[in-house]
C-alpha cells in the first residue's frame, strides 16, 4: 500500500464530519460575528475544514489562512480546494503565490496558504483573528505554553477540536492483553513524542491557565465501522493508514514480542479487508472566548 499523508487527511474527512461535536458547531455558529471574519487554522493539512465550513455553511464571507508546515499539505491544498470549490459550482481565481479566492453569489472566500511552522509565524502576525482553528492538532504540542503562544492569534474565539483523550478500541479482540498492550505502549509513544495522549481532558485546566472561558465542550469521538460490510467513502485507507501510524511508532518497541506485533497488524489489516474492523478513539472539542 503507498501510504500518502496528504490522501490519509482526504480520506478522514467522513470520520471527523460524523465525529465533530454539534453542540459545539452549534456554540461556534451562533458565536461567530455577523460580518466577514478573519480566521486562521494551524496545522490545517490540506485544508478539508475550510471545505467543510462551506458545506456546513458556517463560513461564507472571510478572510481564511490556513497554516501548515509541511510544504506537500500546502501543495496538495493549492491543487485540490480550486477542484472541490468549482465541482461545487463555486468560481476560483488565484492571485499571488499562495492565494485563492472562492466565491459566487452567497460565498467569498479569500485564502491564504501559508506553509510555515506556527511558532515562527506567531511573533510577525500583526492583527488578531476573529477565529482561531487547531483541528486534531493540539495533541501534538506541549502544553499549556503552546497555547498561550498559539491565543496571541486570536482576541475573540478559539475552536480546538478532536483532541485525543487517551482511549483507543479495536474491535474485535485478537488476544485482550496484547490489544490492550498495544493501545497502551501507543499512547506512551504520543508522549515521548511532545504530545499528550490526554489532551481532552487536560484542556479543561489548560485553558483555565491561560484564562480563556469554556463556552461549550463535548467529545467527538472517531467511531469507524463497516455498513453491509464496506467502509463509507475511503475510510478503508483511513484505517491502514491508522494501522500505519501503530506500525512505524512501535516498530522499535523492546516491549512487544518481535513476532507477536506483526501478526497482530497481519490479522488487523486481514479484518479490514473483510469488513470486521472497528476502531474507536476518544477525543474533545472544545470552543473557548479568548481575552488578549
Ligand atoms: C494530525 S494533522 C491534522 C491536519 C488537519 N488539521 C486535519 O485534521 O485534516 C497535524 C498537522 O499539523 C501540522 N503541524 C505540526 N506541527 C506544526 C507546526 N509547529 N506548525 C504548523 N503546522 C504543524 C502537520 O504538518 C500536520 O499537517
Amino acid at each position: 500500500m503507498n501510504y500518502s499523508f496528504p490522501h490519509y487527511l482526504h480520506a478522514k474527512q467522513s470520520v471527523d464530519d460524523r465525529a465533530l461535536n454539534k453542540d459545539v458547531v452549534k456554540a461556534l455558529t451562533a458565536s461567530l460575528p455577523q460580518r466577514p471574519i478573519r480566521l486562521i487554522e494551524v496545522g490545517a493539512g490540506i485544508g478539508t475544514m475550510l471545505k467543510r465550513l462551506v458545506y456546513w455553511n458556517i463560513i461564507n464571507k472571510a478572510e481564511y489562512v490556513m497554516l501548515d508546515k509541511s510544504s506537500e499539505n500546502i501543495e496538495y491544498a493549492s491543487a485540490w480546494i480550486p477542484q472541490w470549490a468549482e465541482e461545487t459550482g463555486l468560481s476560483v481565481e488565484r492571485g499571488g503565490k499562495n492565494q485563492l479566492r472562492v466565491f459566487n453569489e452567497v460565498y467569498d472566500i479569500q485564502i491564504q496558504l501559508e506553509r510555515a511552522d506556527v511558532f515562527d509565524f506567531i511573533p510577525k502576525n500583526k492583527k488578531y483573528f476573529d477565529l482561531l482553528i487547531a483541528h486534531a492538532f493540539l495533541d501534538l504540542l506541549p502544553m499549556p505554553e503552546s497555547l498561550e503562544k498559539l491565543f496571541m492569534l486570536t482576541n475573540n474565539l478559539a475552536w480546538l477540536t478532536l483532541n485525543f483523550d487517551g482511549v483507543t478500541t479495536f474491535e474485535p479482540a485478537i488476544e485482550p492483553a496484547l490489544d490492550e498492550k498495544i493501545e497502551r505502549l501507543y499512547h506512551e509513544t504520543m508522549k515521548t513524542s511532545g504530545g499528550d495522549s490526554q489532551s481532552g481532558r487536560h484542556l479543561f485546566n489548560y485553558l483555565k491557565i491561560v484564562k480563556a472561558e469554556i463556552l461549550a465542550s463535548g467529545s467527538s469521538d472517531w467511531v469507524v465501522h463497516a455498513i453491509n460490510g464496506k467502509y463509507p467513502q475511503d475510510e478503508a485507507y483511513f484505517l491502514h493508514f491508522i494501522l500505519h501510524f501503530f506500525e512505524e511508532s512501535l516498530k522499535d518497541c523492546k516491549e512487544l514480542n518481535v513476532n507477536a506485533f506483526p501478526a497482530w497488524l497481519k490479522k488487523r489489516r486481514e479484518q479490514i479487508e473483510c469488513g470486521e474492523l472497528v476502531y474507536i478513539a476518544h477525543q474533545l472539542d472544545f470552543l473557548a472566548g479568548v481575552n488578549p
